[in-house]
């Protein structure tokens, strides 16, 4: 159901676009600045110059016809050590990031935390191991509610708040097997939706009309055949996967089998009264979510948490859930479910009865530019057609409504699993991973398309 305008976006991440890590920005260095996995590979202190070519890139955006835009917000760039003292100059980007979006008519959607955690906070605290943590983190939503509450009405506080406690406990240095892993990682989840609770606090009182959304990687999770036993597995992975963290940031309480579970487990996080209410008052507005693929799953038991596995595999490029027989996948494995679009938005809508928003949806694929400087992305195309034609039948047919569909993403950027290999935009830049090139954009084959989907307002795709 379109019940407002409908808000045909693009969606990015700070440390996947921005660069400008140059000193004179007065930037800190958060945990992506020193990931292992990245040494001697892509240029991240550039990323895609979004830091000094924002402008040339928005332009293009309105000439696409986006109407919305979601980027989220360098918490080390606004403050370098975490808390504390403010770096003026990034907060000034971020001002003229967000006001030359409005003024071409996109409307600015701020997320004010993409994994990227400061350094400083990662070795003084432990990062979200620690209620230290929250507390700086609360003073950098405070500062930026005060800042954009004139500006930017609609925020999701946390990407994939359901993925967020594995860079968090990667970067404190633990592995899997480690025997306090999962003690750890229930004490870092519940720490996350404090600080998430924290933020929409922030938001509602002081942006006047906000709208602020729990935002999740969804994924849905058939049972591998009709055994009522792999019906139950697959029903429990989506429980653990989409909606053990999920349920608390919309309902504001963890579903009783969660608490049984870690009780039972012994892994029950330490949680106040004060906390759980905080929990209970500061719930979101609406549902968005990430949607990509599709797992099947069976009453074999896995080896570790579903999330580690899941997110894991965005890393890695294989996972170790069965084949989906009737289901082609990228080169990275990830399964091409159209009809699981359609399926999710059912799902989320019926627990929830919130409107969705659709953060993130696009494919990964390994690009050349042509001899005649554009990419022949007609998979791009058939793709997007494909999961808009099931986004249309969820909200015409079986009447969900959603506010938005912001595609991952416009523009190449450094993807998380594969840098600059991995490309998801409708405009192509001219960098590798090897060599920074010129960095010039040049349109894909699929950007006119998109421009007319987004014109007839998804009719004609
Ligand atoms: C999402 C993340 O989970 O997936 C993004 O929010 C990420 O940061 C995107 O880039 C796609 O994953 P990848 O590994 O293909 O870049």
């Amino acid at each position: 159901m379109k019940e407002q305008q409908f808000l045909w976006g693009g969606s990015v991440s700070a440390h996947q676009t921005e660069g400008g890590k140059d000193e004179t920005y007065g930037m800190g260095k958060s945990i992506y600045d020193v990931l292992p996995v990245r040494e001697g590979r892509s240029d991240w202190s550039v990323a895609i110059d979004e830091y000094h070519r924002y402008k040339e890139d928005i332009a293009l955006f309105k000439e696409l016809g986006l109407k919305a835009y979601r980027f989220s917000i360098a918490w080390a760039r606004i403050f370098p050590e975490g808390e504390g003292k403010i770096n003026t100059v990034g907060l000034q980007y971020y001002h003229d990031f967000v006001d030359e979006l409005i003024k071409n008519d996109i409307e600015p959607i701020i997320c004010t935390y993409h994994f990227d955690i400061p350094l400083t906070l990662q070795k003084k605290y432990g990062g979200w191991k620690s209620k230290e943590t929250i507390r700086a983190y609360e003073e950098y939503v405070s500062l930026l509610t005060e800042e954009f509450k004139d500006k930017v009405k609609i925020w999701i506080p946390m990407n994939e708040q359901n993925g967020c406690h594995m860079p968090a406990l990667i970067f404190s240095g633990m592995k899997f097997d480690d025997p306090d892993y999962q003690k750890t990682k229930t004490q870092v989840i519940h720490n996350l939706l404090l600080a998430n609770a924290i933020c929409v606090k922030h938001i509602h009182k002081k942006v006047t009309d906000a709208q602020v959304g729990a935002m999740i990687q969804y994924c849905p999770i058939y049972p591998q055949t009709q055994h009522p036993l792999d019906v139950e597995a697959a029903m429990k992975a989506q429980n653990e996967y989409n909606y053990e963290v999920l349920d608390v940031m919309v309902r504001g309480e963890y579903a009783p089998r969660l608490l049984i579970d870690w009780k039972t487990n012994g892994i029950l996080p330490e949680m106040s009264e004060q906390e759980l209410k905080l929990l209970k008052e500061n719930t979101a507005d609406f549902v968005g979510f990430s949607y990509y693929f599709s797992k099947v799953t069976n009453q074999e038991p896995g080896k570790h948490d579903l999330n580690d596995l899941i997110f894991g595999s965005f890393v890695s490029g294989k996972s170790p859930f069965p084949q989906n027989e009737y289901l082609t996948a990228t080169e990275w494995d990830w399964t091409i479910d159209p009809v699981g679009l359609r399926i999710s938005m059912n799902e989320l809508y019926n627990r929830y009865h919130k409107p969705l928003f659709i953060f993130e949806s696009g494919i990964g694929v390994i690009e050349e530019l042509n001899e005649q400087h554009t990419v022949d992305d007609d998979y791009r195309i058939q793709y997007f057609k494909e999961h808009l034609e099931q986004m249309n039948l969820a909200m015409d047919v079986d009447g969900v409504p959603c506010m938005g569909y912001l595609t991952w993403a416009p523009i190449d950027i450094l993807s998380s699993g594969a840098e600059m290999k991995k490309r998801y935009g409708f405009i192509y830049v001219n960098r590798n991973d090897a060599e920074l090139l010129d960095m010039k954009r040049y349109k894909k084959k699929s950007f006119a398309w998109f421009q007319n989907v987004i014109k007839s307002d998804g009719k004609e795709l």
